[in-house]
């Protein structure tokens, strides 16, 4: 079955002042997760596969297809929720991505982003409690961090955590000890030439902008399906920000499918094909980078640009 989750997710923003008023993200109980999801159309109420008991092993075993023309999508979430201990965070999102295409997922501070990251990435915090996360047929939702990255996650973390004591090729080296090994070290520092230029330096001694790259290229050492970039460009002087978007050119034009969060959001969305919105914890707007340059109400009301 395949229905339109832009249609979804519009529906839903005539309705979200309401849910945000009434939502207590600290003190939502824990049975919220279990919940119906609060989509309001019948459309969204007919595309739901997942029982409440879905998680303990009732996975419908194929990749969702929300808005695909009946093909699963490369990357799909289906109705997320996570949560630190008892502060329920990320609300039920759902998403999906073609492959080779460029998504800015954006919003305010404290809207979720990492946190979505985060549960993609299958980190234990914060904890994913109800939903299904889907890579190239695989489920995520049912893997640890470690497993995810082996099967293609690939997340530059916002804090890079470059490790201290090994140089800028041991950094990328250690990236490489196990399989599944992606970009070579010759190929990163040509979209690099700044890290071949300092290969024997110690990675904590490059600058932010270079850290960053060395963030990105460690990550690609590692054959990654799905790049995921947390404000890559955040604390960095405009001219090293140019910098990395011109890689980042490069690598979309590779076909890299990716997930961009940035509070540049103007930046992101000159990248990005596709835009998702959050809003505490929930999507509120999914659809073309453009729509959202072009719409200042929409920029104002959830990213305050
Ligand atoms: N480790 C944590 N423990 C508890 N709450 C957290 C933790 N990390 C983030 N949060 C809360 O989750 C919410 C979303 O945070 P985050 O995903 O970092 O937002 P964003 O990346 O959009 O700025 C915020 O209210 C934040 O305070
Ligand atoms: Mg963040």
């Amino acid at each position: 079955m395949s229905t339109n989750v832009t249609k979804t997710t519009k529906s839903r923003k005539s309705g979200a002042t309401k849910a945000r008023s009434t939502k207590s993200k600290a003190a939502a109980p824990r049975s919220k997760a279990r919940a119906k999801p609060k989509n309001e159309t019948p459309e969204a109420e007919t595309k739901t596969l997942l029982g409440d008991d879905h998680f303990a092993g009732l996975a419908p075993g194929k990749a969702p297809t929300i808005n695909m023309g009946g093909q699963p999508a490369f990357f799909s979430c289906w109705d997320i929720h996570a949560y630190y201990g008892e502060s329920y965070i990320v609300q039920g999102v759902t998403f999906d991505v073609r492959e080779g295409e460029i998504i800015a997922l954006l919003g305010r501070n404290g809207a979720g982003k990492t946190s979505t990251l985060r549960a993609i990435s299958r980190v234990d915090d914060p904890a994913l409690r109800h939903g299904e996360i889907w890579l190239d047929h695989k489920p995520l939702h049912q893997m640890k961090a470690f497993e995810a990255s082996r099967v293609g996650i690939g997340l530059v973390p916002e804090d890079r955590r470059i490790i201290q004591g090994l140089t800028v090729e041991e950094n990328l080296k250690l990236a490489q000890i196990a399989p599944p090994v992606g970009w070579s070290l010759e190929r990163i520092y040509d979209l690099f030439p700044r890290l071949g230029e300092r290969r024997t330096q110690e990675g904590t001694t490059l600058s932010g902008g270079e850290q960053q790259m060395l963030a990105i290229g460690r990550t690609l050492a590692r054959d990654v399906k799905l790049l995921l970039l947390d404000e890559p460009y955040e604390g960095l002087a405009p001219v090293i920000v140019q910098e990395i978007e011109r890689t980042l050119e490069q690598i979309k034009t590779l076909g890299m499918t990716t997930i961009i969060v940035e509070q540049n959001a103007i930046a992101a969305l000159h990248l990005a094909d596709r835009a998702i919105i959050l809003d505490m914890g929930q999507v509120v707007f999914d659809g073309v980078a453009q729509e959202v340059l072009d719409n200042a109400d929409l920029r104002q009301q959830y990213l305050a640009i």
